[in-house]
């Protein structure tokens, strides 16, 4: 079973960026947090993070024939962009959204997610942990396709 775990823009900031908001923690244990995760679960995992929109679409795209499903926390791009949600669509494969925060109790135009109409669940407001609960979802899930 392989997983693809996508970062969207400012998660590179992680630690620095907005503490009181995601945490102290930075990037790197993020990553390292990941691995541990799919390391424990049997699982291979290929970690990417980019600050651009089509670059993220460019990963998914190359997911097919390559990854069993997908974790995406889409970050800003979450709430504007058709062109994550299609590219989701197009490779059909199972996908995880999580959020670090709960994007629920923020803005209301963080409310909104085109990405997650492709998911088969959004999980937000945990943490690194959110990261976890996708990648055990989607283990789960593809364990009742096989
Ligand atoms: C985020 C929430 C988004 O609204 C925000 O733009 C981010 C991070 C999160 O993980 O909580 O960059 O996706």
């Amino acid at each position: 079973m392989k997983l693809y775990v996508l970062n969207g823009p400012n998660l590179n900031m992680l630690g620095i960026r907005e503490p009181s908001i995601y945490g102290k923690q930075d990037f790197n244990a993020l990553i390292q947090y990941i691995k541990d995760v799919c390391a424990r679960e049997d699982i291979e995992v290929e970690c990417f993070q980019s600050n651009h929109e089509g670059v993220l679409v460019d990963i998914i795209q190359s997911a097919l024939g390559k990854a069993d499903g997908i974790v995406i926390n889409p970050a800003a791009y979450t709430h504007t962009s058709v062109a994550i949600l299609d590219a989701l669509k197009a490779v059909a494969l199972p996908a995880v959204e999580v959020h670090l925060s709960d994007v629920s109790q923020r803005e209301n135009f963080r409310h909104i997610s085109y990405p997650a109409m492709a998911c088969i669940a959004q999980i937000k407001g945990k943490g690194f942990q959110g990261y976890e609960e996708a990648i055990l979802l989607l283990k789960e899930h593809l364990k009742e396709q096989a």
